[in-house]
């Protein structure tokens, strides 16, 4: 039964922005009255160069390219939410004493110090209380800290505005991926992974909620089609080798002894074979990942086309479904 927000939100549209090193992904959606819907979408190469790590090396060329894309895409809406991703971009759940929600984004800079790669003075945080936890008698509540450095954020935040559009919203691109992927209700501890052309993100969520994210500088670029089964192995060696580091940290870190399943998406997912190749050396199950359990596509779009391209699509629908959902 739809709720008396989601009827108030009838309407709403929304725009998600994701600029990777080798794909430009934007995405457009509606709250019908039957739900969400992918309204129009667009994915385009990034011009060679202009992006890496996660930072925005060339803003003219990568503004000129999304405006371009946008046009070709038919999309109106100026209002956007863009992602920021990169190897100093990350997001933990922490836990605290219960202090007032006003004071968590105090306290967090404080914990932040320890889980940064860089100066706190160079980042923004963002904090979320998530939860509640009690363990030994004593209560604690659990925020998800999210952190990136300020020049990324501002670098994506001046690109996306010099191609005419106002940034309603940055998130970081992993946690955007959780919110598309969790349309589903997801039983235990799920692995969610984003293998793009140069970076892989993951982030391991329980019980829908993220406890940590992390970016990997390895991807499936050079991979491109070809389907030769041993090409497509030896370049996700890198890529298993970090995953398997990243599973044991979360399993150090937080007690875990299992993380139940792998969810895969971005570029790299729609690569024949990964998924079976993954799931072999990880030993454990690896499913293509899409947020079409959540979102239609619209009349307009060729179903067949947008199933395909979907799991490309993760991280662009999660930052719209920011606004949307
Ligand atoms: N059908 C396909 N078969 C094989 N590879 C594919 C296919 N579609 C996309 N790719 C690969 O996926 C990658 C692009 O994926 P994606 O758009 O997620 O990357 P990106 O976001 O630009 O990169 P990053 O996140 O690392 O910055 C490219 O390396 C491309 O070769
Ligand atoms: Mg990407």
């Amino acid at each position: 039964m739809a709720s008396l927000q989601d009827i108030l939100r009838i309407g709403a549209v929304a725009l998600g922005i994701d600029i990777g090193t080798h794909a430009m992904k934007v995405a457009e959606l509606r709250r019908t009255g039957r739900g969400i819907e992918l309204v129009r979408y667009g994915i385009a190469s990034t011009p060679p160069g202009a992006v890496a790590n996660g930072m925005i090396l060339d803003r003219a060329a990568v503004s000129r390219a999304l405006r371009m894309l946008l046009r070709e895409a038919g999309i109106r809406r100026r209002r956007a939410v863009a992602s920021v991703t990169g190897q100093n971009v990350l997001a933990r759940i922490l836990r605290l004493p219960p202090i007032p929600e006003d004071e968590v984004k105090q306290a967090i800079r404080w914990e932040a110090e320890r889980h940064l790669p860089f100066p706190v003075e160079e980042a923004v945080l963002d904090a979320q209380v998530v939860g509640e936890v009690t363990g030994d008698g004593q209560r604690q509540i659990e925020v998800l800290l999210a952190a990136a450095p300020e020049a990324v954020a501002l670098t994506c935040i001046e690109t996306v505005e010099e191609a005419g559009l106002q940034v309603e919203a940055v998130e970081l691109s992993a946690l955007a991926m959780v919110r598309a992927l969790a349309l589903r209700e997801i039983p235990g501890v799920v692995a969610m992974v984003n293998l793009g052309a140069s970076t892989t993100e993951v982030a391991i969520v329980r019980g829908g909620v993220p406890q940590l994210t992390r970016t990997i500088a390895e991807g499936v670029e050079g991979l491109a089609g070809g389907g030769d089964t041993a090409i497509m192995e030896g370049a996700l060696d890198a890529v298993v080798s970090q995953l398997r580091r990243s599973f044991d940290f979360y399993r150090v870190q937080y007690g875990r002894a299992q993380i139940d399943q792998i969810l895969l998406c971005g570029g790299g997912a729609r690569a024949g074979g990964v998924d079976r190749h993954l799931a072999l050396e990880m030993e454990i199950p690896v499913t293509i990942g899409t947020p079409l359990e959540g979102v239609r596509p619209g009349p307009r779009l060729d179903a067949d086309a947008v199933d395909r391209l979907a799991p490309q699509l993760v991280p662009a629908v999660g930052l719209a479904l920011r606004v949307c959902a």
